[in-house]
């Protein structure tokens, strides 16, 4: 099997004033290609922190996270922004979809800032697009979309590229029972079709029933 993530003794203490926070607490994970994980765990027992110093949004305080042999931990500022770009999709809870561009152009983008050809742009978003089932809807806004066609527009963003593996910080959290169901099982044949890895946060008992193996996070502790 081939490890995507491999996180060894991974901490993260966050100190404000005299109060310090251990978020995440000597944290060894392994992620295999092709894995649909979840990170489960009460409010503020770590998965934010975690998920973030993974997808190198955040630095850790101590301890390794290694991504396809590279120990991202020691990339400098301008190294992690690029290897963000080339490897790493994102969803977050909130959609984070561009307002004044259209589903295709949200998609599109992030490919064009990896300087790829206008050809396979075209082509790659519109058959992920049609792989969410928007094919209908390649010119509407964000604001023109429901909520769960909007994180399926960002499913989708996150998936263009290939990347190594795609972050999902609690990307249901803001849908309904039905609109979750549908979102996780597009999520799902996506992971298969393209043995895409997808490792992602949830308070939803639904949504930890769908995934192939569930993390359980307590006081930054993997239990
Ligand atoms: N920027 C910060 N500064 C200080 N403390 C923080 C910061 N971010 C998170 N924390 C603390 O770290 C701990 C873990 O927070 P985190 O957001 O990772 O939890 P979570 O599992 O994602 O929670 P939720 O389910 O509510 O999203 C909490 O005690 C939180 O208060
Ligand atoms: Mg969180």
């Amino acid at each position: 099997m081939n490890k995507v993530i491999e996180t060894s003794d991974l901490v993260k203490i966050y100190s404000t004033g005299a109060l310090e926070v251990c978020a995440v607490d000597h944290v060894n994970l392994t992620i295999e290609q092709g894995e649909f994980t979840a990170i489960v765990g009460p409010s503020g027992s770590g998965k934010t922190t975690l998920l973030n110093m993974i997808g190198g949004l955040d630095k850790p305080t101590g301890g390794q996270i290694t991504v396809d042999g590279v120990d991202i931990t020691t990339l400098t500022q301008k190294q992690l922004v690029d290897f963000r770009l080339r490897n790493i999709g994102f969803v977050f809870q909130q959609y984070n979809l561009i307002p004044v561009l259209t589903a295709f152009e949200n998609v599109s983008f992030i490919m064009e800032l990896q300087g790829r050809m206008k050809k396979e742009i075209d082509a790659r978003t519109k058959e992920i697009l049609s792989d969410v089932g928007l094919a209908d809807r390649l010119a509407s806004r964000p604001a023109q979309l429901s909520g769960g066609q909007q994180q399926r527009v960002a499913v989708a963003r996150a998936m263009a590229s290939r990347p190594k593996f795609i972050i999902a910080d609690e990307p249901t959290a803001n849908l309904d029972s039905k609109t979750t169901e549908k979102l996780l099982e597009m999520m799902l044949e996506l992971n298969q079709k393209e043995n895409v890895t997808f490792l992602f946060s949830t308070h939803d008992q639904r949504v930890m029933n769908k995934a192939r193996r569930v993390i359980t996070l307590e006081d930054g502790r993997m239990v």
